[in-house]
């Protein structure tokens, strides 16, 4: 076992001493829009030569990125026909296509990630361990919080809401498929801290007696889109939400304190009427005990994101279900359910009666 550990030790150890570099990598094939190239080429496989004169770059490091993705099976180096090599596109690779506004693609949440807004904080991190509560990464790399400084830089402001946004289109269909029964009865919903406000515009798509509400700050919702059926209002969720059946609030708690989260879920909990009200939250539970393999592949991810909180978020983090029990039962309501809608993040509903 001993040994078996340290030759296994010996080879993950380069995950952790180079793997920043493979951001890296992925980062350039998204901002070069390889894998839309490969796509768009009529003969499959895509040489090299193909390739490089599709994306417009000369080949000698383009093929250095590309042996790298293909040997991370991000894309498939598969043998042309005259034995040279060709590369297609895989699931992954489809996912980093930046073009592609499909429910799938992560493209935007990658270049979030490696953003060098983003990176100062993660170098940061280890002070704010140190200190426990009160050093922030993303002010003291930058002098002000995510939200200050997204108000100021159009540029980050446009990557994290476009981020945002590939997750909304993501996760939100699985939540309108798996839990259509939570929007029976509902003739109104509000989106609590809604970003570019897609939600709302599939909710109402699936739903379609819905009217809903987006709901953002003033310099958000400045620049939000409008869809059929959606209203928007630019206010404070610390304020006045306005009032609907339903709140719908996806990944805004996990950006906030315990007693900020409390604050907002009292005004969610006013916003909507005493005795049909519902609060419906689109997070992450952490330590949940899973049966399925699947999800606990997953809880990676869980626990990354809490990483990611630490680090760009003043007091954010992800909870477990028992820290997401304290937190309803302070803020008033009076029952609430978990869905597992096998993904990332899970609904809970939040009860007024
Ligand atoms: C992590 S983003 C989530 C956006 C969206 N709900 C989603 O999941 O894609 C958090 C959102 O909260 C909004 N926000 C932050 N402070 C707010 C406040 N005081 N009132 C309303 N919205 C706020 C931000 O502008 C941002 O759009």
């Amino acid at each position: 076992m001993g040994d078996e550990e340290e030759a296994k030790a010996s080879v993950e150890i380069w995950r952790y001493a180079l793997g920043f570099a493979e951001m890296a990598a992925v980062k350039c094939a998204i901002e070069l829009k390889i894998p839309e190239a490969v796509e768009n080429q009529t003969s499959q496989p895509v040489t090299l030569a193909d390739l490089s004169s599709a994306v417009g770059f000369p080949p000698p490091l383009l093929r250095r990125i590309m042996r790298f993705l293909a040997h991370q099976g991000i894309f498939k180096a598969v043998p042309t026909k005259d034995g040279a090599t060709g590369y297609t596109n895989t699931p992954l690779s489809r996912r980093m296509m930046i073009t592609n506004r499909d429910d799938k693609s992560m493209a935007h949440m990658i270049l979030l990630s490696s953003n060098p807004v983003a990176v100062a904080s993660y170098l940061k991190l280890s002070s704010a361990v140190v200190s426990g509560k009160g050093f922030q990464p993303f002010e003291a790399a930058h002098g002000k919080d995510a939200w200050a400084y997204a108000a100021e830089d159009p540029g980050y402001r446009e990557t994290f809401n476009e981020a945002m946004a590939c997750d909304t289109r993501r996760v939100v269909p699985a939540v309108t498929n798996t839990c259509a029964d939570i929007f029976d009865g509902v003739s109104t919903v509000v989106d609590v801290g809604c970003g570019t406000g897609e939600a709302m515009g599939m909710v109402v798509k699936a739903f379609p007696w819905i009217k809903a509400f987006n709901f953002d700050l003033p310099h958000v919702m400045a620049g939000a889109s409008e869809f059929e059926g959606v209203e928007n209002v630019a206010g404070d969720m610390f304020g006045l939400i306005p009032r609907a059946d339903a709140v719908f609030i996806k990944w805004i708690l996990h950006d906030w304190s315990d007693e900020d989260c409390v604050k907002i879920l009292k005004r969610s909990r006013e916003a909507v009427p005493k005795e049909k009200g519902k609060v419906i939250i689109v997070e992450a539970v952490v330590e949940q005990k899973k049966e399925d393999d699947d999800d606990d592949k997953l809880e990676y991810a869980r626990l990354l994101l809490d990483v990611v909180m630490m680090a760009q978020m003043k007091n954010g983090r992800e909870r477990n279900m028992e820290e997401w029990d304290h937190l309803l039962t302070e803020a008033g309501f009076v029952r609430h359910e978990v869905r597992d809608i096998n993904d990332l993040q899970s609904v809970i509903i939040a009860y007024v009666s």
